[in-house]
């Protein structure tokens, strides 16, 4: 019977416990936890989201405060078009959460950070290219591409000194996705140095539509798999999405995956950025308390628990202070909903906008549960206490448990 540590991720001449904590935005996947798993041999995730307010939290700047405070003349103007980043703070933003998460680096593994490309940022370009930059220049060990199709992003970092030492990859979640990529950068001369293939179980924005349900992880990687094989193209492939066990892991490195990236069983750790009570909202969480649902103003569906307070809310939209949604037009779908329910309740104090959410305050404010689909089960990775709620666990368990555990079991914490 094998187990995860029988495997390893080969990255070059080096090795790696093929386990990586995936990414987790805002700040749920927290330098410490990244840290963790790089500290175990492994890859965490730290993602550069709305990094200007993670920032603020880590390391008391005044980003935020001073982003609304320059356009608070805006604050109840529609139009969201003149409200633009200062590169100069997002790259400064970057290189402090980048720059401190790599210096208390122990271990063996490696830290790669998370970049979505659906935060747009009211200049797209420009932005990504600050945010991509500013985190090779902090020393990154490598960056994974998520949240969009990224056909231009690589282009935007080729002069970069480490274009070709760090390690770059992208998340897709069907093998079109990924084809359209590699046609896209072909010019670059430069492949992915891994793919992470991530399925409809995930938690966070999914790659497929609302018929999530039809989709199967196995089926997507082994096409994947079969494809590159026969372009003979050795990539290392990383599924993600539902890997729930030890053993879940093992059944995919036997069928040729080089690591797995998992994440559900990591938010109900210490090192998770999560809110205490958050977390046990997790771990309370039944089968039919969790949806995928179409609030996220980015288009993509969102897992999350049905009694996040961020659904239904009618918050005025905050693009002053925050504003990552923002397309290069200025816009963005909770603006367009936030406004039409204004309009069809022009005497109502508090309104309720059901189909969209400001997704930047919401998370920023840990009030969008957005989660796996086995959230369910994490009731069953830890004890109940006295008071009737749930044991926090350390990643360090987690960690270990998937790669030693066998036979489905899941280790309960001392
Ligand atoms: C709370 C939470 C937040 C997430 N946020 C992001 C994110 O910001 N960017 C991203 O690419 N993936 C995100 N994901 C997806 C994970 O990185 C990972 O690929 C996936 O959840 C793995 O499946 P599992 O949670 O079933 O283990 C998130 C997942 C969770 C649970």
């Amino acid at each position: 019977m094998k187990r995860v540590d029988d495997f390893r991720l080969r990255f070059g001449k080096k090795e790696y416990v093929p386990i990586v904590v995936g990414g987790m935005g805002v700040d749920i996947s927290t330098a410490e936890l990244a840290l963790e798993a790089a500290r175990l041999g492994g890859i965490g995730h730290i993602s550069d989201a709305m990094v200007p307010t993670v920032s603020d939290r880590r390391f008391q700047t005044k980003f935020v405060k001073e982003k609304l405070q320059q356009y608070k003349y805006n604050v109840a103007n529609p139009d969201k078009s003149k409200v633009l980043f200062d590169l100069g703070c997002l790259a400064e933003a970057t290189r402090l959460h980048v720059g401190r998460t790599m210096e208390a680096k122990r271990g063996e593994g490696l830290i790669f950070i998370n970049c979505m490309e659906k935060l747009t940022m009211n200049a797209p370009r420009e932005t990504l290219r600050v945010r991509l930059s500013a985190a090779l220049d902090a020393g990154i060990d490598g960056i994974t591409l998520s949240a969009g199709l990224h056909l231009g992003s690589l282009a935007l970092i080729e002069d970069h000194p480490r274009f070709r030492d760090a390690k770059l990859g992208i998340i897709v979640s069907s093998l079109r996705a990924l084809q359209l990529f590699l046609r896209k950068n072909a010019r670059l001369n430069r492949l992915p140095d891994y793919i992470v293939v991530e399925g409809p179980l995930a938690g966070g924005h999914l790659g497929c539509g609302m018929d999530w349900a039809s989709y199967d992880l196995a089926t997507i990687v082994a096409e994947i798999r079969d494809w590159l094989c026969a372009e003979q193209l050795d990539i290392p492939l990383i599924p993600a999405g539902g890997i729930f066990t030890g053993s879940d892991a093992v059944s995919f490195l036997e069928q040729g995956a080089a690591a797995v990236q998992v994440a559900t069983r990591f938010t109900v750790t210490r090192e998770c950025g999560l809110p205490e009570k958050v977390k046990q909202e997790y771990f309370k969480a039944n089968e039919d308390d969790i949806e995928v649902n179409t609030i996220s103003p980015t288009g993509y569906p969102m897992r999350m628990l049905k009694n996040s307070p961020a659904i239904g809310a009618g918050i005025r939209p905050n693009c002053e202070a925050y504003g990552y949604l923002l397309d290069s037009n200025g816009s963005c779908a909770y603006i367009v909903a936030y406004n039409r329910e204004v309009a069809a309740h022009p005497h109502a104090k508090k309104i309720s906008v059901m189909d969209k959410t400001c997704l930047c305050t919401h998370m920023r404010n840990f009030d969008c549960w957005t989660c796996g689909h086995y959230t369910y089960r994490l009731k069953d990775t830890t004890r109940r206490l006295p008071d009737g709620s749930y044991q926090i666990l350390t990643a360090e368990h987690v960690f270990r448990d998937y790669q030693f555990s066998t036979d489905q079991k899941i280790a309960l914490p001392e």
